[in-house]
């Protein structure tokens, strides 16, 4: 029988924390688990935009917004130097934000913009809070795409291939970051186990949603009347961003194991239920997780969990 949100229960008591959480997918899966009595921290680079989107989140849980920016390492630290001094236990980190495509651009540290956001931001923002996310035996939940399937990582990809591929094609980048994050959960999974950690490591495809992903990509080349058109079609061919965040949900129900990748099965994963998958060749290989496990320590100058 299909999952269905109905499944998950209660979550009085909990803490989430959903980075992107002001819209789209992550403002979908914030609203349920408020919905639910959790209370939700809306990790956000734009804290008006995060207030604006807390206000819509009527309870009966509650919400704080913290600035995250994960484009910039330094701002990822100040974050989470925030939801350390604020809490003490995590139930779950949603690793959800993320930028596709757009011109070459570089974060402030000089990495690729979208893998710098995307995979380094997010490795960033769980090795900080690792000691946190170990104690509270919680969920870190990573949302990868069924892109992963296109991802050209492997185990001789260059540092400068993952960090500052020429020459630039930005969709390729896109499938790229997508990729790491799934190797990035399986990896995370499997050194959790080895070191009898009670993490638990989880891997989302949404499949194809309506959100505002497609039309940033277009604004961001400069592209304003595509974008608009774009935003009007997506909204009537696509699912909805509140069906992309059940996937997300199913992956913090606590019947979904470490080391799942969780998403939509039907029309070429493109729809459906969320269903456990077998994970894309792509980011199967133990050999490729570690090679990016390796360049992400070397990126950020310390050592990841493990
Ligand atoms: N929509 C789909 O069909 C689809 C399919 C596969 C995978 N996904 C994945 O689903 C996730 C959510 O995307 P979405 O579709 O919901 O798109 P979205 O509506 O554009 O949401 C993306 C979120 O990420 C945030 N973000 C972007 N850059 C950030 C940064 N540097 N620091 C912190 N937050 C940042 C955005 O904040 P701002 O509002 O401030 O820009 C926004 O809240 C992404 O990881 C995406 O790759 C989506």
């Amino acid at each position: 029988m299909s999952w269905h949100p109905r499944q998950l229960g209660q979550q009085t008591g909990r803490t989430f924390v959903v980075t992107g959480a002001n819209s789209g997918i992550g403002f979908e899966a914030a609203r349920d688990l408020v919905g639910r009595g959790a209370h939700v921290v809306l990790a956000v680079r734009d804290t008006t935009k995060g207030e604006t989107a807390a206000a819509r989140l009527p309870g009966p849980g509650s919400t704080s917004v913290v600035e995250l920016d994960l484009s910039d390492l330094d701002k990822v630290a100040e974050c989470v130097k925030r939801l350390v001094d604020s809490h003490d236990n995590l139930s779950a980190l949603i690793c959800n934000a993320g930028i596709m495509g757009g011109p070459y651009l570089f974060t402030p540290q000089g990495f690729e913009r979208q893998m710098g956001t995307n995979h380094l931001g997010h490795a960033a923002l769980i090795a900080g809070l690792w000691p946190l996310l170990h104690t509270s035996a919680a969920r870190v939940v990573l949302i990868a795409s069924n892109e992963a399937r296109r991802g050209l990582l492997s185990p001789r990809t260059t540092r400068e291939e993952l960090f500052n591929p020429v020459p630039y094609n930005g969709q390729q980048v896109y499938s790229n970051t997508k990729q790491a994050n799934l190797l990035f959960a399986q990896e995370l999974h499997r050194r959790c186990e080895r070191a009898g950690s009670p993490v638990i490591s989880v891997a989302v495809h949404p499949g194809a949603a309506s959100t505002n992903l497609f039309a940033r990509q277009l604004e961001r080349a400069g592209r304003v009347s595509l974008a608009r058109v774009t935003k009007m079609v997506t909204k009537v061919i696509l699912p909805s961003a509140a069906s992309g965040a059940r996937a997300t949900l199913r992956a913090v129900d606590d019947a979904t194991p470490s080391g799942t990748f969780v998403g939509p099965a039907r029309f070429g994963q493109l729809r459906g239920p969320p269903e456990f998958l077998d994970v894309y060749p792509s980011a199967s290989d133990p050999a490729t997780a570690a090679r990016i496990w390796e360049l992400t320590e070397q990126a950020l100058g310390r050592p990841l969990p493990f």
